[in-house]
């Protein structure tokens, strides 16, 4: 199963930014194609994306160098390649420059559009053959409901209230709860006044809310008027408000410990069990005295702390620091990477959870990666929008039609 061709496209995401499409063609006739997604509120320490500059095309978001790239260098480089060798495959474009020099957008079409030909080459789910005989699940979503930082035009500064349905039989019993939620949730955000400024990034509500609480608060409220079994997750996104060592949140500044003294208080009172960046991403040791404090009682995962990098995932487990990492494919660049990281966490006890980014496309390849990893958790967005239902839809397939069988 030979890699005889790579193309590349540059399509639009879900925020209408162009991203790179990328097509791999095998000996056997096999031709199969993967798209990459593009954060808004992207870690430092995340692999570069490659745009091409030019404010004359998309505002300089255009990724037509990226495409070359594909197209003239890394699809010569890995042509001729076993497609069913990933880490090969992915480690010769990493020893070439990998997405310092080639863009992570576009080592990462490449990577992911090799293993959907090699899958199909072999008549596999996808998922089934990224999982290579390891024992898959599929996770339990965590959803987002209402948004605010970076996805909601900065309405709050917390970036994600979510919830993650427990006591369900399927995932798709927990999703038609879920549904029930955040209809409920729409519905009494207007009974509040709340002007509901239209769809955030992720397709949650992106409400103009008094405080951070009051958003946690209408959201319990709501699982409790629908009689829903939820618990509720949170993304801080705390790096966006960390300047000069401080947080600087609802008028006040705060340190890390005043960080966790005003994150304590909502666990159980709302019954959060997860938390996410709720430090910025390099307070290294707010987050060791944070996971001292919390992290036998709450998931402190790891976003913009980890970047799904392996070395920042070992310097964390070293330091205590966090108990769970949230898994993006495009803040490493290639799969092999990113599997990893898994293997990582898994080997010191971190949960994980599979993650898309704020700009999406069509592409379901996150569902099949979130299975094949067994992650604990699969975070999405909310469940409006084709670029996010493309990936629960799948998850829906593989749960249905696949794992069992
Ligand atoms: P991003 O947001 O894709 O804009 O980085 C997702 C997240 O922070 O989890
Ligand atoms: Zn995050």
């Amino acid at each position: 199963m030979k890699i005889q061709g790579v193309r590349a496209l540059e399509i639009l995401d879900s925020r209408g930014n162009p991203t790179v499409q990328a097509e791999v063609g095998l000996s056997d006739g096999t031709r199969a194609k993967a798209q990459v997604p593009s954060g808004a509120s992207t870690g430092r320490h995340e692999a570069p994306e490659l745009r091409d500059g030019d404010p004359l095309r998309y505002g300089g978001k255009g990724v037509r160098q990226a495409v070359r790239n594909v197209d003239e260098l890394l699809g010569p480089l890995v042509q001729g390649m076993d497609a069913s060798n990933q880490s090969a495959v992915d480690n010769r474009m990493l020893e070439n420059g990998g997405s310092n020099r080639f863009g992570a957008n576009a080592v990462l079409a490449v990577s992911c559009a090799v293993a959907r030909a090699a899958a199909a080459s072999l008549r596999l789910p996808l998922w089934r053959y990224l999982a290579a005989g390891r024992d898959c699940h599929v996770p339990v979503p965590m959803v987002n409901i209402i948004s605010g930082g970076l996805h909601a035009g900065r309405n709050l500064e917390f970036q994600d209230f979510l919830v993650i349905p427990t006591g369900y039989p399927s995932v798709a019993d927990g999703l038609e709860a879920v549904a029930g939620v955040r209809r409920e949730t729409g519905r009494l955000l207007l009974e509040q006044g709340c002007v509901l400024t239209g769809v955030a990034d992720e397709g949650g509500w992106g409400p103009r809310l008094n405080s951070n609480e009051e958003a946690v608060s209408s959201l319990r409220e709501a699982i409790e008027r629908t009689a829903a079994k939820m618990d509720i997750a949170l993304d801080v996104a705390s790096t966006h408000f960390y300047t000069d060592g401080a947080y600087m949140l609802e008028g006040q500044t705060l340190d890390a410990a005043g960080m966790g003294d005003l994150l304590e208080t909502w666990l159980d009172r709302y019954g959060v069990t997860s938390i996410e960046d709720a430090l910025a991403e390099d307070d290294w040791d707010g987050w060791t005295a944070l996971t001292r404090r919390l992290g036998s009682k709450v998931k402190l995962v790891g976003d913009d702390l980890f970047t799904t990098d392996p070395d920042r995932l070992d310097r964390g487990i070293r330091e205590g620091a966090a108990n769970s990492v949230l898994v993006k494919m495009n803040q490493i660049g290639t799969l092999t990477q990113t599997f990893e990281v898994v293997a990582k966490a898994r080997a010191a006890g971190y949960g994980v959870v599979v993650s898309a980014r704020s700009g999406e496309t069509e592409d379901s390849f996150l569902a099949d990666l979130a299975v094949a990893c067994a992650a604990d958790h699969i975070k999405i967005g909310s469940i409006t929008r084709s670029e996010r239902l493309a990936k629960y839809n799948r998850l829906l397939e593989i749960e249905r039609f696949e794992i069992s069988a």
